[in-house]
């Protein structure tokens, strides 16, 4: 009768319902590939400390190389007493090659290798995510750099504040990620420290060559305690939380379309492609993808927190607790990848209403540069924020803009104003003023699209 691999010192079985509850292969199995790379690598480390003659190396690569195949294939068949995928492919390796299949685990653990096995699979994703991560950047850029004539309302606390251009606000989300784009560069050398090599927790006792081991997988380095080797998931929760915050970005930019889209606003239609209707409302058009991005950033903030949950109270090294990293870091991966191809094709085929915008342009939103035409005659800021603020109250109570008070009105609240008061009155004027770094003049916003291209561009 088949034996557990752990089965030992065991007599009484493992009840049926425990078997299910302590088995990961059902997710785990999407890490074959790293825990056969990982094992190849560790095959070539014991022959060359001398555990595996070179014939048996070559055996035991063929073997490990064909479990892979089936697995790529389809064709893995995963037996009722496979626990995990390292102990999935270790049965399979045994059948392919017999006894020698049991040399391979010499001087590891699966606590070493599902460490490095995870780390390893980490890295390959984190590779993918970058990619669609710049292609989103990319959209929001080539689209914030055709789009620069248009004039739209700046807001704060949803109130409209002052005059902007339709691409300095879109290159705001760009820049916030950019920003996730250097997190999630700046995280991967934490996640390419090499794990295997640490056993289970007191390291090899056959002085397998570690810094081989990295160099063969790829990882920048190599974990320098063998108990934090095995027992550390700091990787898996800095990335939950360059997750949460990446969503957090998207959650943002999807509110803000949100809004725009609404007939209220009017300001964005989004493309039947990333919108669905209503089963009851026939005239509905609802923007399901931003709303889901947009919630979606929850469920990914909860894997986050959740998993930090589970390895507050944790003891030293490894803990079967630890096999929870799993479900919580596979979801944030495959929810960060969909959700950053979503908003690219939202962000790409976003109709934007030019005319809607300009018509929220209100004159009010001119009163900052009210303001200022004053401060540039001399008189201090607090004095002119007071004065324009009379103007506006004034507009208020006669029912017009502040463009259709008189001259006289205006020498009414301060003898500074003159004719050229007029020239304040111009949306594209207010906007060209602002040529300090950042501002939404054209040429500061085509500095942003520069600095991001050239950013993606290395
Ligand atoms: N499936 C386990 C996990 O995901 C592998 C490590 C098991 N190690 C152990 N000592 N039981 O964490």
């Amino acid at each position: 009768t088949k034996q557990k691999l752990w089965g030992g010192r065991f007599t009484g079985k493992t009840d049926p319902l425990m078997h299910e509850f302590n088995q990961s292969l059902a997710y785990d199995r999407r890490m074959h590939s790293a825990d056969i790379t990982g094992s190849i690598a560790y095959a070539k480390g014991l022959r060359r400390i001398g555990i595996l003659t070179p014939d048996e190396e070559i055996k035991m690569i063929d073997g490990l190389t064909e479990v892979g195949k089936e697995w790529q294939e389809g064709r893995f068949i995963v037996q009722p007493d496979d626990e995990d995928i390292h102990t999935a492919n270790e049965r399979r390796l045994s059948e392919l090659i017999g006894p020698l299949g049991g040399k391979l685990h010499t001087g590891r653990s699966r606590n070493d290798q599902v460490a490095t096995d995870m780390r390893l699979w980490l890295l390959g994703e984190v590779k993918v995510i970058e990619e669609s991560l710049k292609a989103l950047i990319r959209v929001i850029v080539e689209r914030a750099d055709n789009e620069k004539d248009i004039l739209m309302p700046g807001y704060t606390h949803l109130q409209r504040g002052q005059p902007i251009r339709w691409s300095h606000l879109l290159l705001s989300h760009a820049f916030s990620f950019y920003s996730d784009l250097g997190r999630l560069e700046q995280l991967a050398p934490r996640v390419s420290v090499l794990p295997l090599g640490s056993g289970a927790l007191a390291g090899n006792p056959f002085g397998v060559d570690r810094d081989f081991l990295a160099k063969e997988l790829g990882f920048n380095s190599v974990a320098e305690n063998s108990l934090w080797g095995v027992g550390d998931r700091d990787f898996i929760v800095e990335f939950l939380m360059w997750s949460s915050l990446a969503m957090t970005h998207l959650s943002r930019m999807s509110e803000d379309l949100i809004i725009y889209s609404t007939a209220e606003f009017g300001f964005v239609t989004l493309s039947d492609a990333y919108s669905t209707g209503s089963s009851m409302m026939p005239q509905k058009k609802n923007p399901d993808s931003l709303e889901l991005l947009r919630g979606k950033s929850g469920r990914v903030f909860g894997n986050m927190a959740g998993f930090l949950m589970t390895l507050k109270g944790l003891p030293s090294t490894y803990n079967k607790d630890l096999q929870e990293d799993k479900e919580p870091l596979f979801d944030a991966v495959d929810t960060v990848h969909a959700s950053f191809k979503i908003a690219e094709g939202v962000v790409a085929t976003l109709e934007v209403h030019a005319d809607k915008m300009r018509q929220a342009l209100t004159m009010d939103v001119l009163a900052t540069d009210l303001a200022d035409y004053l401060v540039r005659k001399g008189m201090p800021f607090r004095e002119t924020h007071h004065i324009s603020g009379r103007a506006v109250a004034l507009a208020e109570a006669r029912q017009c803009q502040i463009n259709e008070l008189s001259l006289q009105d205006y020498k009414s609240l301060s003898d500074k104003f003159t004719e050229d008061v007029v020239d304040v009155f111009n949306f594209e004027v207010s906007v060209e003023r602002r040529q300090a770094i950042g501002g939404p003049s054209r040429a500061m916003v085509d500095r942003q699209v520069a600095v991001l291209r050239s950013a993606l561009s290395q």
